[in-house]
């Protein structure tokens, strides 16, 4: 692999380990432009994921500052729908990479005054942003951005309607591997309100590709039609999905949805299909918890198992987000000249 421009600057010993990183998957990615989602992503591409992650986050551990890994470009974060972790990870990582980050505020932006999406992104492509993060409301909107002007600009989706989160599940697989190794055969259940879920959608095309398991659960009316193409078990009670399963992924029940008359009411979902102590007992017994937040406490998670450092590993997820969007970003970005 050729080296970047940036290594006659100073570099830390696990930046130069990134930077050597050697397997199929790295060279898979550099003829990538763009992380739409997870469903077009092979298994060497995401076990590079994996490793590169695992370089970054020990970076993250030793206490290093900025490494000047990708110091010659810029990143641009568009959240046009709101987020806490997604883009306070994506700014992290960037900037421990040495990059220079914009983060628009779209509220002030010209979006305000009706420009489009593709305009916005034009716009700061113009002013060579090497990088566009973007989340935004409708499905498809990254998809549609790389159509109009992706040979200019790398394209990474955080979040697109109810279609797709790639980093997301990226940083769920992530920490499942530091635990399992591999998930070949390994039961993993996905529970709650699965139709409105970009997150689910990413986690499942994942899941599938490296040989899981996949149980999902939930009411009748958010379990999405044509289930068994996505290749899952699906259970509409929450136990048999559960039942021996190694790690159990709680969604977030999107309230905002409840005006459309989805479920009969939120003190019948919790009875339902609330995740507590009592029901992770039918998991295996050393089973941990997902959420990819933000939670709503006490009606798809209880307050107590949310919190609980031996079986949630939430706070984990959000520490590794970091370090998978650095991996994403300096595969994506490094040993690259401009366009
Ligand atoms: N999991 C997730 O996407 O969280 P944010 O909406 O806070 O980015």
């Amino acid at each position: 692999m050729s080296e970047p421009l940036t290594t006659s600057l100073p570099l830390s010993q696990k930046a130069r380990e990134l930077l050597r990183l050697d397997l199929p998957g790295v060279h898979l990615w550099t003829q990538r432009r763009h992380l739409l989602d997870t469903k077009d992503l092979n298994e060497e591409e995401l076990e590079a994921v994996l490793h590169a992650a695992r370089i970054c986050k020990e970076m993250t551990v030793n206490g290093e500052g900025p490494q000047p890994i990708l110091s010659t470009k810029t990143v641009a974060n568009l959240f046009y729908e709101n987020s806490t972790r997604t883009r306070s990870s994506f700014e992290l990582a960037a900037k421990r990479l040495g990059a220079t980050v914009i983060n628009v505020d779209i509220a002030s932006s010209s979006v305000a005054k009706g420009e489009t999406i593709i305009d916005t992104g034009r716009t700061l492509t113009a002013m060579s942003v090497d990088c566009l993060v973007q989340r935004h409301h409708a499905s498809g909107s990254a998809l549609q951005i790389t159509r109009e002007f992706g040979d200019q600009v790398h394209v990474i989706n955080a979040g697109d309607g109810w279609n797709a989160h790639p980093t997301q599940a990226l940083l769920d697989y992530f920490t499942m591997w530091e635990i399992k190794g591999h998930m070949k055969g390994h039961k993993v259940a996905i529970v709650g309100d699965i139709t409105h879920s970009r997150v689910a959608r990413s986690n499942i095309w994942l899941l599938k590709t490296m040989g899981a398991d996949v149980h999902i659960a939930g009411p009748p009316t958010l379990l999405p039609p044509k289930l068994e193409k996505l290749g899952v078990s699906f259970h509409t009670s929450l136990e048999p999905a559960i039942k021996d399963a190694q790690f159990v992924m709680v969604l977030r029940l999107q309230l905002e949805r409840q005006q459309q008359g989805l479920i009969p009411s939120i003190g019948e979902y919790k009875r339902l299909y609330r995740l507590d102590h009592e029901r992770v007992a039918l998991a295996q017994p050393d089973a941990k918890v997902f959420h990819p937040g933000p939670m709503n406490r006490d009606i798809e998670i209880s307050h107590a198992l949310a919190d609980d450092i031996d079986r949630s590993l939430v706070r984990t997820q959000v520490a590794n987000g970091v370090a998978v969007r650095m991996a994403v970003l300096h595969l994506l970005l490094a040993n690259r000249n401009r366009k």
